[in-house]
């Protein structure tokens, strides 16, 4: 039996830590925006090699606050690859922002530049390309096109915690929007996200926005949200934090275990762009008997997903774009399958999930 991931081993193998961690928290009494997120803030920026970080309540509100703290007003427009997680998308459009969608790169499976190229207009005021699966978009040529149209460029990150682009962990538009949902590299127990930022104005009016509009108690400067991180969530990922960079080894041994173990079959394996240092938030391989396979597995034990099998623009709750069509990410949607990959993943779970795919006819 192969699960597609089990929480439960790491917490197990930081059981004394994590529980410190909630306890301390339960006897100091602060439970939102205390200390404790303050000192996580700190943390994760070192972390991200970055001046500011501002918690916030999910990696969506992430999104959304960042566009919004960068400028981005009603009846802009923002571009973002069709194949990501929805909240891409609704970040946008809480923001009042129009999405763009542009198809992928077919090897990174990250937002492809030359289309952003195609989809900018006067009215573009944002460009979003989301980390897919842990590596980070192709950089360089987004922020040169973000250069020569005057637009901001507001990273998706809630995928690519720990990854690393010209050897570096970096932020590399105006902000990185990380969410901690509970299954990320880095994840606490409930509901998180930070926007991370060198541009101090940025993080600012981040911060008012995540708390009302408020600058000083009881005054409010503009009208802002509650979209804040609480104590014990702050607390456990400060806990956690120390232990990211193992996991990201972790997770790439096993991808480089998968990818050994599968050399020989009849899929297509994930690609590590030249520029940077995929972080395997998930491991996605490609079949065109996709379904058949996922089928197959199940019946040996082994749990698969898919990420994601809709792409946002053939989406029922943005109908007013399913006439658009994008081939390459509407291709993938019907072939990748995401195999069980957690750090804690054994050997002898992967050997498994692999035979199991050799024996698929
Ligand atoms: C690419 C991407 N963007 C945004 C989000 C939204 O993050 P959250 O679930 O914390 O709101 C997620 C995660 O679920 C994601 O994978």
């Amino acid at each position: 039996m192969a699960p597609f991931l089990e929480l439960t081993r790491q917490y197990r193998e930081m059981k004394e830590e994590i529980d410190n961690a909630i306890a301390d928290t339960l006897n100091r009494g602060t439970f939102v925006l205390g200390e404790k997120v303050a000192e996580f803030e700190k943390a994760f920026a070192r972390y991200c090699n970055a001046r500011h970080c501002v918690a916030v309540g999910s990696g969506t509100e992430a999104l959304h606050i960042a566009l919004r703290a960068a400028g981005v007003k009603p009846r802009d427009e923002a571009i973002m690859p069709t194949h990501t997680f929805i909240a891409t998308a609704l970040a946008a459009d809480y923001a009042g922002a129009k999405p763009v969608f542009a198809d992928i790169s077919e090897d990174s499976y990250c937002i492809d530049a030359e289309k952003i190229k195609e989809a900018i207009t006067q009215k573009t005021k944002a460009i979003i390309p989301v980390h897919m699966y842990g590596q980070y978009s192709d950089m360089d040529a987004i922020t040169e096109i973000a250069g020569k149209h005057n637009t901001a460029v507001v990273e998706d990150a809630c995928q690519s915690h720990g990854a690393e682009y010209k050897s570096r962990k970096n932020v590399i538009g105006n902000a990185a929007c990380y969410s901690f949902y509970p299954t990320k590299n880095l994840g606490c127990y409930g509901d998180g996200g930070a926007i991370v930022t060198n541009d101090a104005e940025l993080a600012e009016k981040a911060m008012l926005l995540r708390n009302y509009g408020e600058k000083k108690k009881y005054e409010h400067i503009i009208k802002g949200f509650n979209s804040r991180l609480d104590e014990l969530q702050a607390a456990i990922l400060l806990a956690k934090l120390k232990h990211l960079d193992s996991w990201v080894e972790k997770r790439r041994k096993a991808a480089a275990e998968y990818n050994k173990a599968l050399a020989e079959a009849d899929v297509i394996t994930p690609t590590e762009a030249g520029y940077g240092k995929h972080a395997y938030y998930l491991y996605v391989i490609r079949s065109r008997q996709r379904d058949r396979l996922q089928q197959h597995l199940k019946a040996k034990g082994t749990q698969t997903l898919i990420h994601y099998p809709i792409p946002v623009h053939k989406q029922k709750a943005f109908a007013e774009y399913n006439s658009q069509t994008f081939p390459v990410a509407e291709k993938i949607a019907k072939e990748i399958l995401s195999l069980p990959m957690f750090p804690e993943i054994t050997p002898e779970e992967i050997s498994e999930v692999a035979n199991a795919i050799k024996s698929f006819r």
